[in-house]
């Protein structure tokens, strides 16, 4: 809140509309009440003299030492000429001079002393304002490592799994491949069976090629990692993507100011990665829209980390699905292989770095990827999982 924050120590604050209420107009009220009571309302006087504490108290909480000082100033200046004469057309404050004397004093300690408390319970509440927020960063940060963790097991888990399961059915299927070409060749052209031969050959190739696509989930690539520009990366993407990004009237903005920075990766690897998570960018938005494209310097698990946005504004993820999309063959799309985020996953854990899907403001998702900086420390980066 601004109210614990510095902005109440600023000058501006000091010629505020709460300024004026709590410090300035008391002390000028206080100060006509002063000057119009006769001297011989001693009590009144009294009681008066001591009144200005308030405004300066209020002051010094309010707007720290400064303001407390400069009320006390004011106050003193304001009192003095009432306390011991010069303005010899009004009264004067009938007390003994050395209480007077004492007061005008006592304005200004006490300001002094209360201003510099206050300040320093502001300081303290701002620092454990800004320890709090470490705090839920901190934890926010081990939470995402965690489910990237869990994730990334169960993507192993998975990929063995399937490359196991794609290995039993290889065999089998040359087999059945090699039978059904041996028939079609023992069937004359202009036979009726022919088509039948022709379905089976068919399938055959579909069931072939499905096959690859599971491998090439499984058996990801090992990386080469070497330094790569995010410049080079990106310029080709956008240059790719932008055909079909125009033909669904999406614009692809991308903003340059951190294509200079360097990130040890798989070049080849990356781009895909990037590639997939652009065009789920551009798919997210059907009738239109802009996606943008965005790296930056940051630090995650105490490490100099490139993060890379991609944010469009599309429907967004829905909260139960934010896990699930990073699964092999999840997909919401007709004819989607639901492989780009879960390849996405494993390459970017191959790197040692991160991905994660956050809601934007008012509408869309964004997609960010961190990946290790060069000359970062990078003993966390492990190796394929692959074969
Ligand atoms: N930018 C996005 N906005 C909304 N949903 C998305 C976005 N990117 C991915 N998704 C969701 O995640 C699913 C999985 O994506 P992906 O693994 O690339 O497979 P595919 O694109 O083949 O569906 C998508 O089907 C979609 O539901
Ligand atoms: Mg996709």
């Amino acid at each position: 809140m601004s109210e614990a924050g510095g902005e109440s120590r600023s000058w501006k604050a000091l010629a505020s509309p709460r300024a004026w209420l709590l410090v300035w107009i008391p002390i000028l009220l206080i100060t006509a009440a002063h000057y119009g009571t006769g001297p011989n309302l001693a009590w009144a006087h009294d009681v008066l003299r001591r009144l200005y504490y308030i405004p300066i108290v209020l002051g010094a909480f309010a707007f720290g030492l400064r303001g407390a000082m400069i009320a006390s100033i004011l106050t003193s200046l304001l009192y003095m000429p009432h306390a011991f004469g010069g303005l010899h057309h009004y009264h004067h404050d009938p007390g003994a001079s050395v209480e007077k004397l004492l007061e005008l004093l006592l304005y200004n300690v006490i300001a002094g002393i209360t201003g510099t408390l206050a300040d320093r319970e502001v300081r303290l509440r701002l620092e454990q304002q800004r320890v709090a927020r470490q705090l839920e960063e901190s934890l926010e940060e081990l939470k995402a490592m965690e489910e990237q963790l869990v994730r990334a097991g169960k993507l192993r888990a998975l990929g063995e799994l399937t490359a196991g399961l794609a290995h039993e059915i290889k065999n089998p299927l040359a087999s059945l491949k090699g039978a059904a070409e041996i028939l079609s060749d023992e069937i004359r052209p202009d036979s009726p069976r022919r088509k039948m031969i022709d379905i089976l050959n068919k399938e055959l190739d579909r069931l072939a090629a499905l096959l690859e696509r599971f491998l090439s989930f499984a058996r990801p690539k090992s990386v080469s990692i070497t330094d790569v520009r995010i410049e080079e990366v990106i310029e080709p993407l956008v240059a790719l993507v932008e055909p079909q990004a125009r033909k669904q009237q999406v614009h692809v903005t991308w903003d340059r100011s951190g294509s200079d920075l360097t990130v040890r990766g798989d070049k080849e690897q990356l781009t895909a990665v990037l590639m997939n998570v652009l065009l789920n960018a551009v798919q997210a938005m059907p009738d239109g829209g802009e996606v943008t494209l965005r790296a930056e310097p940051c630090t995650r698990a105490k490490r100099e980390m490139c993060l890379i946005r991609i944010a469009d504004r599309g429907p967004g993820v829905p909260e139960e699905m934010k896990d699930k999309i990073f699964d092999p063959f999840v997909t919401t799309k007709e004819g989607g292989s639901g492989l780009g985020l879960a390849i996405a996953a494993r390459v970017i854990d191959a790197h040692g770095g991160f991905i994660e899907v956050k809601d934007r403001e008012e509408s869309g998702a964004e997609f960010r990827i961190l990946l290790p900086l060069k000359g970062a420390d990078t003993r966390d980066v492990r190796p394929s999982h692959g074969s």
